[in-house]
């Protein structure tokens, strides 16, 4: 399972990074907007800490402005992956610019025929938003379970990115199901190795081993 940060902040990137398991990024307007740098600068800066696919949402509606914007991103990295939204103008621009081999990941995915729609017009990934459909009452994993279901009926190579994700129980979960990736924030992503028992454990071990040392060197 591939495991992405979803932040545009170069310094958590690079933190996470150094522990060797970060597989890609996703970011969208919000996140890159946050952070008050040039876009493409952003990706640019990203593409170097992280060898995988980087996500770079268009910006535009109709699908001319949304083709033309993916051309143009495509160009910056071979790992870009370009985010287009699940809409219909998105759908022509994601068939047209698939056709040309250019990476994709369509967003805001809320229910499994999005999915299909999405996966046969050669999506590289889909992005189904677990977390916002939990806020909405809704066991948002459930539709990665019937997502995976679908594309394995008819042989799709779209790949599931679990994103929305809100805790670790959501990754797990997402294993469990056996999404192909699960992005989440670096808040979730530094809660990942921890437990308290490990600590606790670590402690004694530690704290036995120089008693013993004392002991023996007098
Ligand atoms: C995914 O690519 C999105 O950027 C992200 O997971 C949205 O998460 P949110 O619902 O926490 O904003």
């Amino acid at each position: 399972m591939k495991l992405f940060l979803d932040t545009a902040n170069l310094d958590e990137i690079r933190e996470i990074a150094s522990w060797g398991v970060l597989d890609g990024v996703t970011t969208n307007p919000t996140l890159v907007a946050k952070e008050g740098r040039d876009f493409r600068e952003t990706i640019l800066e990203i593409c170097k800490i992280v060898d995988g696919p980087i996500s770079a949402e268009v910006v535009s509606t109709t699908a001319d402005e949304m083709v033309w914007e993916a051309r143009s991103y495509a160009q910056w990295h071979k790992n870009v992956y370009v985010k287009l939204p699940m809409i219909p103008e998105g759908l022509k621009a994601l068939a047209a610019v698939s056709k040309e081999g250019i990476k994709t990941n369509v967003t805001l995915i809320f229910q499994p025929n999005q999915a299909l729609l999405a996966a046969k017009a050669g999506a590289s990934i889909v992005s189904p938003f677990i977390g916002r459909l939990d806020d909405h009452s809704h066991e948002g994993m459930e539709i990665i379970a019937k997502i995976k279901t679908i594309f394995r009926n008819y042989g799709y190579k779209t790949e599931v990115l679990v994103a929305s994700v809100r805790d670790p129980v959501h990754v797990v979960d997402a294993a469990m199901i056996g999404a192909d990736i699960a992005t989440m924030p670096y808040g979730v992503f530094k809660k990942l190795p921890l437990h308290p028992l490990t600590d606790i454990g670590l402690k004694r071990f530690l704290d036995d081993w120089a008693k013993a040392k004392q002991g023996k060197t007098g």
